[in-house]
């Protein structure tokens, strides 16, 4: 190659080559892709719900707040997008049996789940772990990582039926950096991690099914604003801005992308 096409070939490979933070699903790429987000009714599940269903997919809002979810819905339906569904489901005191209707709901209404996003999660208290109070912890552990093994567990089957089946746990940078006071939030987020990493490996000979995790940095949602109350909210990001890497997971340009974590910013 004289130097001429050498310049070609590296400009066409970096316009080929994807940001997964800067990615934006081009319109209708997601069409026929069944994504649930929990956490659908606001913060970072509502933005991606928003994005998903832009670029095409039908999404299935999951939450606890009826009122909030039907605002998403509404949302949604005005862009003109998808149908989007509802999905009823409170964390903190879902049974065996509202997590076993949602699966057979999924199967019913749409045969396969191509995306999971696990956006749901409670901040608990700041406080030191010798005074944390144990009801909330044990909720706050419950909410933030039981819940998300029990929906992944019973929504393998719907995922195996998908040809490129994107599963997203979501991160915080307390996980990498443990700080006093985040108690039982931490703890739980850094169970995520391990989560990710075992279901990863025990999926490895379904290449069809991807698992990751996405820290999305700080974002102005009310988790934020509860935890760093003095903060001006004008100076964080919004979910919808950080929202490329979570995208990119869930498109197929991330088809053989698993086992991995990913920061959003
Ligand atoms: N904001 C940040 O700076 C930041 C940084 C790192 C990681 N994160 C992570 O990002 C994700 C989204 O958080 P966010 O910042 O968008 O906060 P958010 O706006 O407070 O959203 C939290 C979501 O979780 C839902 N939720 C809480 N308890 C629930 C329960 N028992 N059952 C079902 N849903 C429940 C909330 O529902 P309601 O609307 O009904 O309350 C809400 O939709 C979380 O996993 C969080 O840990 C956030």
């Amino acid at each position: 190659m004289n130097p001429r096409e050498v310049l070609m070939s590296l400009s066409m490979n970096s316009t080929h080559a994807i940001d997964p933070k800067l990615f934006k699903p081009e319109a209708g790429s997601f069409a026929g892709r069944v994504i649930l987000i929990t956490g659908a009714s606001s913060g970072l599940g509502r933005a991606l719900a928003i994005e998903c269903a832009r670029a095409g997919a039908s999404v299935i809002l999951s939450g606890r707040n009826g009122a909030k979810l039907e605002r998403v819905y509404d949302e949604i339906e005005a862009l003109g997008a998808p149908q989007p569904a509802i999905a009823m489901l409170d964390l903190a005191t879902a049974t065996a049996v509202d997590y076993d209707s949602l699966a057979d709901n999924i199967g019913t209404e749409f045969g396969k789940l191509d995306g999971l996003v696990h956006a749901a999660a409670l901040l608990g208290d700041r406080a030191l772990l010798e005074q944390y109070d144990v009801p909330t912890w044990c909720k706050v552990l419950h909410v933030n990582l039981t819940a998300p093994f029990i929906l992944t567990q019973v929504l393998v089957p719907a995922l195996r039926k998908s040809a490129d089946a994107s599963i997203i746990f979501v991160s915080s940078a307390v996980v990498r950096n443990p700080r006093p006071f985040w108690g039982a939030y931490a703890v739980a987020k850094s169970g995520l991690e391990a989560l990710r990493s075992m279901l990863s490996q025990e999926l490895e000979g379904e290449p069809n099914i991807r698992v990751n995790s996405v820290n999305p940095g700080r974002m102005r949602t009310a988790m934020r604003a509860a935890a760093y109350p003095a903060e001006d909210p004008n100076t964080v990001p919004t979910p919808q801005s950080v929202s490329g890497v979570f995208l990119y997971l869930l498109s197929a340009h991330a088809r053989t992308v698993d086992g991995e974590y990913f920061e959003a910013q």
